[in-house]
């Protein structure tokens, strides 16, 4: 990486007419011009720097003296000014003609001049060399988005970058200021594209093709085109915030079926005064009627009579229903852009409120499913919210949710502490969601280390004995019964998926497998075994009630002695806690977590129906694993080795299940869920 003198480039070639028709780079601030306070926290690091270069256009030159007004400014300071002949799509070409015009190279700053940003962690993490691209970053703690690029971060690392909405990545959400360090210049020759309008486009190339790219969080900065400031100066330019549309009729006056003109208004009790604090706050009125539009010089005339405020009138509607319509924007993920109130006849709008939140996401979290799981911000306070589209399957999203608020809401009653405090649910056209209490400290049990992991575990499972499984009990039909019909439903009905894959289906189908040198029959083979009076007498579940579902040390939280269950998913109403005892085995003895979010290889070889695996799991921790058992054993009324066959069992049918999703992550993926599958069931029964 180049070590040589830093070039630091401002952009001053905008068209943007934020502040009216001045030329931003020169309004006063007070203290200096906007780009005298842009370069001034760049003086500390001058012995870096080895000029600065502002880049502007021929009409700036020519109305505001760029040049003169420039080396004015900067008499102490190297610095050239370039001055390109008409605008450009965006502040990346901006940037790239400024580049090429002077031939620069080697290491960049690129700096906007509507902030003044303390760059010494910037210069800090240029002098570790910390990245070919550094960015530096500001909390978007209740910006609007509109105003920024948005980049995802993990470590320091950015993962995904967008404007003006959430980027693609998990981690955490930051605004990228203005500003960018790049390690050569040639970089911007070499990436920019024709269609490039920002430089975060130039940057989303150097992460698609894994080129380090840093963040480094700012705590101190000036924003002149900050978005509170921005947003003050709208208010002052009258710039609206929504539309209100507003029936007359029954609504703000008195209902009237044959419309009067000769007679005033009866205007119901406090409605014109709503709708002034309304249009005060900065919401567009439009009055809507069925009136006949042939009288809007009579219907002007008696509104202004009756003091009804409004900006816009709309006559002559139809009576019948009214239906609003509009899109969510990107922006404002969170925000609905669209509300109907219906009230009732001549009650009047004195106490209808259509008081709007503005939440802000913070943080995408990492999860394994369907659903997007977000940390919210809303007045201060932080909560999470898990939500799904509804563009999207409906049975295998949101049924699935609202199912899984069901089903917390369940251990909610069952035992309180065991879950997050639950907010509500949100159920619109477009999506569903649940919100429920943020636990910070929290931490996965699949990431918690062994003592923790036996501390928590032995909490979890007497208070799951104690307080969810004690309430089960016999069904109607038998455990037996139950039990086919889960293999049913839920093991046969998937073996298609796998039987299509040459790979896969010899263990199914072969009458033996060898699985690490070790022979067992194959899947077939052994479903069939399992209808032996002998072994449904000794795996069928006899009692059956509320059940976590999919209990992996995933979904466990876990903090100082307290644990939290999220994230239920995929049992019924009433089901059978073995199907519990087989997730938490998947964690404790098949190691779930270990192997399947790596991409290391899984075999040595695999070939028809014998298959030898790289990755081994390592046995159980020993204390943990006799934990377990148990407990289980209590739970359950089972005896230790009864116990610890449904749990290889019920494992072996959960990893039997997911085969066809580890499909979708690759077919090594798979197949090491089948042979595994087949490994512990074929244990379970000998
Ligand atoms: N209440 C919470 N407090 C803190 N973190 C949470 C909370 N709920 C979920 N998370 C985080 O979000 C991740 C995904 O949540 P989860 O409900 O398991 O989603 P998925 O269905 O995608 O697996 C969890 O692994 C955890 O890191
Ligand atoms: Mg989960």
């Amino acid at each position: 990486m180049s070590r040589g003198p830093i070039t630091v480039l401002f952009p001053i070639a905008g068209t943007g007419a934020r502040h009216g028709f001045k030329y931003r780079p020169f309004i006063e601030l007070g203290t200096g011009t906007f780009i005298e306070a842009a370069v001034r926290p760049f003086k500390k690091w001058s012995h870096l720097i080895d000029r600065l270069v502002f880049v502007c256009l021929q009409e700036h030159e020519a109305q505001h003296d760029v040049r003169a007004q420039i080396a004015a400014m900067f008499p102490d300071w190297p610095h050239e000014v370039v001055v390109l002949p008409a605008a450009t799509r965006g502040p990346a070409a901006t940037v790239a003609r400024a580049v090429d015009t002077l031939g620069i190279s080697g290491r960049l700053i690129v700096c906007d001049c509507d902030h003044s940003i303390d760059v010494d962690p910037l210069f800090a993490a240029i002098g570790d060399g910390v990245g070919d691209c550094i960015l530096p970053t500001w909390k978007l703690k209740g910006e609007d988005l509109r105003a920024w690029s948005v980049a995802a971060v993990t470590d320091n690392r950015v993962t995904g970058i967008a404007e003006k909405r959430l980027p693609s990545g998990n981690g955490e959400f930051v605004g990228v200021i203005g500003c960018v360090y790049l390690a050569d210049a040639l970089l911007l020759s070499q990436l920019y594209r024709d269609d490039d309008a920002y430089l975060s486009d130039i940057v989303a190339q150097l992460i698609e093709r894994g080129s380090p790219v840093a963040a480094v969080p700012i705590e101190r900065a000036e924003f002149f085109g900050d978005p509170r400031k921005l947003r003050t100066a709208r208010a002052r330019h009258n710039v609206r915030i929504g539309s209100i549309f507003c029936d007359i009729d029954g609504v703000l006056v008195e209902h009237e079926d044959v419309p009067d003109y000769q007679r005033a208004l009866r205007v119901l009790p406090g409605s014109a005064e709503r709708l002034r604090e309304w249009a005060a706050q900065g919401y567009f009125i439009v009055l809507t009627t069925a009136r006949d539009a042939a009288k809007e010089a009579e219907m002007r005339a008696a509104l202004a009579a009756a003091e009804i405020p409004f900006h816009d009138l709309v006559m002559g509607l139809p009576s019948g229903p009214r239906f609003l319509i509009n899109d969510r924007k990107p922006s404002a993920l969170l925000v609905s852009q669209a509300t109907a109130f219906e009230v009732e006849r001549n009650q009047g709008i004195q106490h209808l409120s259509i008081s709007q939140s503005y939440p802000s996401v913070a943080r995408r979290f990492k999860g394994g499913s369907f659903a997007e799981t977000l940390l919210v911000e809303d007045d201060e306070k932080l909560f999470v919210r898990k939500r799904v589209s509804k563009r999207e399957n409906l049975s295998l999203g949101y049924s699935k949710l609202k199912n899984q608020y069901r089903t917390l809401e369940r251990f909610n009653r069952l035992s309180p502490d065991l879950v997050p405090g639950l907010y509500g649910e949100h159920d619109n056209t477009i999506e569903y969601s649940y919100d429920m209490e943020y636990l910070p400290q929290h931490r996965l049990l699949s990431e918690c280390d062994p003592s923790e992991r036996l501390v928590a575990t032995r909490s979890l499972l007497g208070l799951m004995r104690e307080r969810v499984y004690g309430s089960a009990s016999k069904l109607g039909r038998s455990g037996r019964e139950w039990l086919e019909t889960h293999l049913a439903n839920k093991i046969y009905a998937r073996l298609d998926a796998v039987l299509n894959h040459p790979r896969l289906a010899p263990l199914v189908t072969a009458r033996e497998v060898m699985i690490d040198g070790e022979v067992y029959p194959g899947l077939r083979e052994l479903l069939v075994k399992v209808s032996s009076d002998d072994l449904l007498q000794l795996l069928a579940p006899s009692r059956f009630g509320t059940i976590h579902g999919d209990l992996t040390f995933e979904n466990v939280l876990y903090f100082a002695g307290d644990v939290r269950l999220i994230d239920m998913d995929g049992a019924d109403y009433v089901d059978a806690p073995e199907l519990d005892l087989g997730k938490l085995f998947q964690s404790i003895v098949a190691r779930y977590e270990d192997w399947a979010h790596s991409d290391r290889s899984l075999f040595e070889s695999a070939q028809g129906h014998e298959v030898v695996c790289q990755y081994r799991a390592p046995d159980p921790e020993s204390s943990l694993h006799q934990l377990c058992v148990d407990e289980w054993a209590e739970i359950l009324g089972n005896s230790r080795d009864q116990v610890a066959r449904k749990g290889w069992f019920f494992m072996g049918l959960h990893l039997l299940r997911m085969v066809p999703f580890r499909l979708r992550v690759s077919e090594d993926q798979a197949l090491y869920a089948l042979a595994n599958g087949v490994r512990w069931i074929g244990r379970a029964l000998a």
